[in-house]
């Protein structure tokens, strides 16, 4: 129970996606960089990613992505009380992309602020949304994963360029009654021993892009791969068993697992340790390779508008990125 005494329960009541539609393939890559179509797919699973258009900004998507949620949902924009929006290639560094969105959506109503959680924030935005409607606190929320990773790519690095794409992926969350959808159980964690892993070197307040260091590539993604790897397996294995056991599932209740779509060989390894058959599980990165806190809202939106799952179902989101983070929620749908 919360503090105010109220516990809501909460469901989705609408998704929506957007992706430019520029195609960046891999063998479009392969004429910018040394390497080839083999490869990428190979070791990650993705064949091609979308590239914004020059003035197409994080908020133009997340706009494009949240109007179809809300249309989904039934909910004029003017009714919005909150909008969070994930992402770790805002706009600006202040005011917050979802500030950009209430304006560009027109929900005049709704507070508006960012999460930087990497691929995990939309799960995050999830997590905390869902308790604040519980609380009765508000009564809805536009939750938002979006990304422009193309203008935090070194093109030159053929380690990280074939990895990331741009898009965005929209929930509305909504008080429900008992008979409609909930999200069951979410989990988050954070292991900040861990931020040498995979960040953004500059650009921000430790390190400013100056006009000595700005050939460095400092505002470019730097990843050490393997290490992510390792851990993302490990993570995210745990995290989906935490909130399944929570919901009170097991593994063969589950009808669909929606992971992070950062690699192919990384969502196998967890389908396989979570006894989940690989048919129950939505991949879409072949299509938008990792566009961080978009994969999954993006992945989401897609498996509910394709019938991969139905109304009473129960699914698993999970998730896993810089910082290092990682989250699950368990919803019934
Ligand atoms: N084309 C051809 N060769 C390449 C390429 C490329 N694009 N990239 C690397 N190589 C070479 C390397 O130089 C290396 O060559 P060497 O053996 O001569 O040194 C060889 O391929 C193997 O490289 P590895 O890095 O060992 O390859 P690995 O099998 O680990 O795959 C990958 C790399 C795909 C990045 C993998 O480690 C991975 O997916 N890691 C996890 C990433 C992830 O999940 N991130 C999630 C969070 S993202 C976020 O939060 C924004």
């Amino acid at each position: 129970m919360s503090g105010t005494g109220t516990d809501y329960q909460v469901c989705i009541a609408g998704t929506g996606s957007y992706v430019p539609e520029t195609i960046l393939t891999n063998e479009d890559l392969a004429k910018r960089v040394d390497t080839s179509d083999e490869w990428i797919f190979t070791r990650t699973g993705i064949r091609e990613r979308r590239i914004a258009a020059e003035g197409e900004y994080t908020s133009h998507m997340a706009s494009a992505a949240a109007r179809k949620a809300l249309e989904q949902a039934g909910l004029e924009a003017s009714d919005v009380q909150l909008i969070i929006v994930a992402t770790i290639t805002p706009d600006t560094l202040t005011p917050a992309t979802a500030c950009y969105v209430q304006q560009q959506i027109g929900a005049t109503a709704a507070v508006a602020f960012d999460i930087s959680a990497a691929c995990s924030g939309f799960l995050y935005a999830m997590k905390i949304s869902k308790r604040l409607i519980a609380d009765g606190a508000f009564e809805n929320a536009l939750i938002i994963g979006a990304e422009k990773l193309s203008a935090f790519v070194n093109w030159e690095d053929r380690t990280t360029c074939v990895l990331f794409g741009d898009g965005a992926g929209a929930a509305v969350l909504r008080r429900a009654a008992p008979e409609e959808g909930s999200v069951l159980a979410t989990e988050m964690g954070t292991d900040g021993r861990l931020t040498h892993l995979l960040n953004i070197p500059g650009g921000g307040s430790a390190c400013p892009i100056t006009a000595s260091n700005v050939g460095d590539n400092l505002s470019a993604l730097a990843m050490q791969g393997k290490e992510v790897f390792k851990h993302a397996v490990n993570r995210m294995k745990e995290a989906a068993e935490t909130v399944i056991q929570r919901a009170g599932l097991e593994a063969e209740d589950i009808a669909c697992v929606i992971p992070h779509q950062a690699n192919l060989r990384i969502i196998d390894a967890i389908a396989d340790r979570l006894s989940v058959p690989n048919d129950r599980v939505f991949i879409n990165l072949d299509k938008y390779g990792n566009t961080s806190a978009a994969a999954v809202a993006i992945a989401l939106d897609e498996a509910n508008r394709s019938g991969a799952f139905k109304r009473g179902d129960h699914i698993v989101l999970v998730v896993f990125g810089a910082g290092l983070t990682w989250a699950a929620a368990a919803l019934r749908w």
